[in-house]
């Protein structure tokens, strides 16, 4: 049994104390089986925290941008709005919160719509990243019924909730106005054309139907 020295030294605060005194006291119950495992989960702990590469400094990085190979560098702290729109020059998807509450900029990353002003940069290397750029700007686009709908005033939310209303036909082509509502959930319209933007999201499944 290890011996316990439960006694204060001189200039350690208690919090030293109760620390040091709590883990002699763990020392001295773990033995044994349930040691060797501690150890063994620490030592894995430790492998795994050193596999993980820690980025710094300025990434080389390739983005699959819009169907086009892109190569930048950025810093590893580099959001996917900021490089898509300062690196790349795509400037689609607009930055209205920067913090992930307004969905201005929505971008589509292997289809499923993310906010790009909270996603890293380095995470979407190997993914397919689209912006409205790349969207299909006829009649029987999603840019047209929003024009034809009235979906936009200022046109500061719009490339999002076209963006949003994209990836919602792309997974349900025929939704009904209740699922366009949750479709587009994750968009707001601060000058209030809600109205537009649902029957603009209506028309584009239609004129997509009749394709
Ligand atoms: S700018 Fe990204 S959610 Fe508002
Ligand atoms: S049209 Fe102005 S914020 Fe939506």
């Amino acid at each position: 049994m290890a011996d316990l020295d439960t006694k204060p030294r001189p200039g350690a605060s208690r919090r030293d104390f109760l620390r040091g005194s709590g883990l002699a006291a763990a020392s001295a119950v773990i033995s044994g089986p349930a040691r060797a495992a501690l150890d063994e989960a620490a030592a894995e702990a430790r492998e795994a925290q050193d596999a993980v590469p820690v980025l710094s400094g300025q990434v080389k990085i390739t983005l699959k941008v819009n169907g086009q190979e892109r190569h930048t560098t950025v810093e590893p702290r580099s959001t996917l709005l900021d490089t898509l729109r300062h690196r790349l020059d795509v400037t689609g998807p607009k930055r209205v919160c920067d913090r992930g509450s307004c969905g201005a900029c929505t971008t589509l990353v292997d289809g499923a719509p993310v906010y790009s002003c909270t996603t890293l940069a380095v995470s979407c290397q190997g993914k397919t990243i689209e912006t409205l750029e790349s969207f299909d700007t006829g009649p029987e686009g999603v840019p047209h019924a929003f024009h034809q709908n009235d979906g936009l005033m200022c046109g500061y939310c719009t490339p999002g909730f076209v963006t949003a209303c994209k990836a919602l036909l792309d997974r349900n082509p025929h939704p009904t106005l209740e699922e366009v509502k949750q479709g587009l959930n994750g968009n707001i319209c601060r000058c209030g054309t809600y109205v537009g933007v649902l029957k603009a999201a209506l028309a584009a499944a239609k004129s997509m139907k009749g394709a």
